[in-house]
């Protein structure tokens, strides 16, 4: 499975480099077979010497240039930083990026082989108008996007369940997902409020191929279990 560290604005350089050392002894302690990625804030990328994969929340779509405040290609080059999320929500409704320039940054990194965590959801609004309103909203969000692209990874977040302790149920991701699956062949994560408490069930669902985790995994240990969790589910399906 997948499991995926959002540490947004948090963690300084100095922390961010605590934090990946000290993931790096529970992966190699506990030889997890898990996929593991971890995007720390811009300024605390650096060259990690860990078998987790470290990406980057954002950049331009440019190799280097003129755009004060952001980084290019080059940039994460340094790093060897081949990993980049695309259409966060915060990027999308804090930020402002619309989906023509999403689908550009996605068809600029995509064309640089980078795997791509490309985000979806709705808002709250959009959810309370039906389902048909709903699914309309996130078909929009795949407008421009190579959904056949092999380094493709979906995430679903409902925006409303970022931050605030809501999720949906584990029924309504069940059908989401499996909806969400005819889209495109891409594994697809959930992300939106995911904890200790809910992310082995999460993670227990047909149609999750791993999680997408903000707050949760600033809690080192917290993410350490999400780990283990889906260790054990692997073992348990093996085992049947
Ligand atoms: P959250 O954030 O886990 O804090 O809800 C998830 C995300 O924004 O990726």
């Amino acid at each position: 499975m997948i499991l995926a560290a959002n540490l947004k604005t948090n963690l300084t350089r100095e922390k961010t480099n605590k934090y990946v050392k000290e993931l790096e002894k529970f992966l190699s302690g506990s030889k997890s077979a898990q996929e593991v990625l971890v995007f720390p804030a811009t300024s605390s990328l650096d060259k990690f010497s860990t078998s987790a994969i470290i990406g980057a929340q954002n950049a331009y779509l440019a190799q280097n240039g003129a755009f004060t405040g952001e980084i290019g290609l080059e940039h994460l080059e340094e790093f060897d930083i081949k990993t980049i999320l695309i259409g966060h929500s915060e990027r999308r409704h804090i930020l402002g990026e619309t989906q023509e320039f999403l689908a550009k940054k996605f068809a600029f990194y995509m064309s640089h082989g980078f795997k791509i965590i490309y985000c979806i959801g709705e808002p709250l609004s959009v959810r309370e108008a039906g389902h048909e309103r709903m699914m309309e909203y996130i078909s929009a969000q795949y407008e421009g996007i190579d959904t056949e692209y092999k380094n493709l990874i979906i995430a679903y977040e409902p925006v409303w369940a970022i931050g605030t302790g809501l999720t949906p149920t584990l029924e309504e991701i069940e059908n989401i997902h499996k909806e969400l699956k005819k889209k495109s062949p891409a594994p697809i994560l959930y992300g939106g409020s995911v904890k200790v408490t809910n992310a082995k069930e999460v993670l227990e669902l047909q149609n999750v191929d791993g999680i997408l985790v903000g707050s949760a995994a600033l809690y080192l240990e917290h993410f350490c279990s999400m780990i283990s969790y889906a260790d054990e589910i692997e073992k348990l399906a093996g085992e049947k």
